[in-house]
């Protein structure tokens, strides 16, 4: 692949900043751009340059992407229930937002474009194995902001020269391989993590909403993507462009774990066996939620590396575990 430099918006992230090592670790130039707001400064490596900033100051973004060959666009706000109480920030930030970095991309003369987008964007998907020809229905703001970004950046692919490509995540978890890098987010709200706070007994439990579910054992079932594959996932869009390749497309594994293998599976790896409490569903949460990911396979080349459940757990633990803290109060 032709070595290129990368502004990386949200590179500071949990997914952004382990993206922003592999890129650096493939031979890339990268720049972060982030304003710290829920990222850490301490993940981002020495060697990219990092510029403190929000992606909505013009003048400041148009000075980050001289000499830049490409966008990867990461910067949020990403937690769905918050969208649903106080959509305000969730339209001004991930749909306003990227209007203005699309601007500010268009007027330096950056034409390429990765894009986190997200499973969210199918709402509650009529079949279980979801692929990218289904609905777009998002049952909720944050995932209306998504696809309302995927819109306006197909637009101006259409009229202004854009090369672009929306990655749409279905449920990232994970940490580094070996775990010297993880989330760190002060509001948790992803299963794996969740659990894996009750195995260090920082929770009192993990909650199970609905276990009536027409699955097999009731609980919803989902797929769980490591953070690492995903990172991978934007190196093959960037590469594919040279290919004249760009467009959605769904990362996942294609293959669903319930609510309760995964508790299973966090006690196994942790060998803490935390207590679980059932309750009632909560709106809005399908049953299944798999993707089809043949797409990105055909096209982008891209297929998971590490598919396992039980790797994913592993390389999450291993943060947790030597991390208690996170990245600290550093920022
Ligand atoms: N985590 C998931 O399960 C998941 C699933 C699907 C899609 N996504 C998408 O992936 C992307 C990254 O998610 P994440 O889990 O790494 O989130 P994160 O909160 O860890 O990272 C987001 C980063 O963007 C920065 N940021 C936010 N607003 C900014 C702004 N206006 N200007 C500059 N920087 C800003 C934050 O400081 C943070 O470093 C998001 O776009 C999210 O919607 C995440």
């Amino acid at each position: 692949m032709t070595r290129s430099r990368v502004l990386v918006t949200g590179g500071a992230g949990y997914i952004g900043s382990e993206t922003v090592r592999l890129l650096l670790e493939e031979g890339h130039e990268v720049v972060v751009f982030d304003d710290l707001s829920t990222g850490h400064r301490k993940a981002v490596p020495e060697a990219a340059s990092f510029i403190r900033g929000r992606i909505s100051d013009t003048p400041l973004m148009i000075e980050a992407l001289a000499g830049v060959d490409a966008v990867f666009h990461f910067a949020a706000n990403i937690e769905v229930a918050e969208s649903v109480t106080d959509p305000k920030p969730f339209w001004w930030n991930n749909f306003v937002g990227t209007l203005t970095l699309l601007d500010a991309m268009v007027k330096a003369e950056v034409f390429q474009l990765v894009f986190s987008s997200t499973a969210a964007v199918y709402g509650n998907p009529p079949s279980d194995l979801v692929t990218e020809k289904m609905p777009l229905q998002p049952v909720n703001p944050y995932g209306e902001s998504k696809l309302s970004a995927e819109t306006l950046i197909a637009d101006y692919c259409t009229a202004y020269g854009l090369c672009a490509t929306s990655l749409r995540y279905f449920n990232a978890a994970g940490a580094a391989v070996g775990g010297k890098h993880g989330a760190d987010h002060a509001h948790k709200t992803h299963l794996v993590t969740l659990c894996l706070e009750a195995a260090a007994r920082r929770l009192p439990c993990l909650t199970i909403f609905g276990t009536d579910y027409p699955t097999p054992d009731g609980t919803c079932v989902r797929d769980y993507i490591h953070v690492a594959d995903l990172a991978r996932a934007h190196l093959a869009a960037l590469s594919a462009f040279e290919r004249g390749v760009q467009g959605s497309f769904n990362l996942g594994n294609g293959k669903g774990h319930s609510v309760r293998e995964v508790v299973e599976c966090v006690q196994k790896v942790t060998g803490v066996d935390f207590p679980v409490k059932e309750v009632a569903r909560r709106p809005g949460d399908p049953a299944y939620l798999v993707a089809s990911s043949g797409k990105a396979l055909d096209l982008l080349g891209w297929k998971p590396c590490f598919p396992s459940l039980e790797q994913i757990v592993h390389d999450a633990w291993e943060w947790v575990r030597t991390h208690p803290k996170g990245y600290g109060s550093d920022i």
